[in-house]
């Protein structure tokens, strides 16, 4: 794409709970930037929170918002940190439109951490919600697969936030 490397949106990508929120507000701070948090900016628009809108309108419907959000984003705007839903980057469009327009950091965490996660956050996740562990960690790895295609990662297992934000300020210089 034509957009300068130093100028591209940073779009922060990853599983549910590995803290993409908390680390994108933390990269947008160091970098005086706006932050964007996709999954927000839906509940924004649709003025309901996403466990409603998965329960009322359905997923398919949920997926057609995020995708041209992000879409839209990924080709109209610059210098923003975007954190990304967790389903968001396993549709294709969604997948090309970061790719060719934005710098994309893949945030992982092992499932040892990741599961110790799954009560802070089970409650506000439709997708985990009726889910026993095997099929959560089954999500988990299928996953993985989609989110490793072409990115940077960063493993934050060991990692406080403040020091994944840094490894990834340091990282586009
Ligand atoms: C989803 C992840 C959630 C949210 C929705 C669906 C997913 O975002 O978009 O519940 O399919 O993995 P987080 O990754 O911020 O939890």
């Amino acid at each position: 794409s034509e957009i300068p490397l130093r100028e591209r949106n940073i779009v922060l990508i990853g599983f549910m709970g590995v803290g993409k929120t908390t680390i994108g507000q933390l990269v947008a701070k160091k970098l005086y930037r706006d932050f964007i948090d996709v999954d927000q900016e839906i509940e924004n628009r649709c003025n309901m929170p996403i466990p409603m809108i998965f329960e009322q309108m359905g997923e398919d419907y949920f997926r057609k918002v995020e995708r041209e959000l992000i879409v839209d984003l990924c080709t109209n705007t610059r210098l923003k940190i975007i954190s990304l839903g967790g389903g968001a980057y396993l549709q294709e469009e969604v997948r090309n439109a970061c790719l060719s327009h934005c710098i994309v950091f893949f945030l992982d965490l092992s499932w040892e951490y990741w599961k110790d996660r799954l009560p802070l956050i089970v409650n506000s996740r439709p997708l985990l919600k009726n889910k026993t562990l095997e099929e959560v960690e089954q999500l988990f790895f299928k996953r993985r697969e989609a989110y490793s295609l072409h990115n940077s990662r960063v493993l934050t297992n060991e990692l406080d936030p403040e020091t994944a934000a840094e490894q990834i300020v340091e990282s586009i210089k």
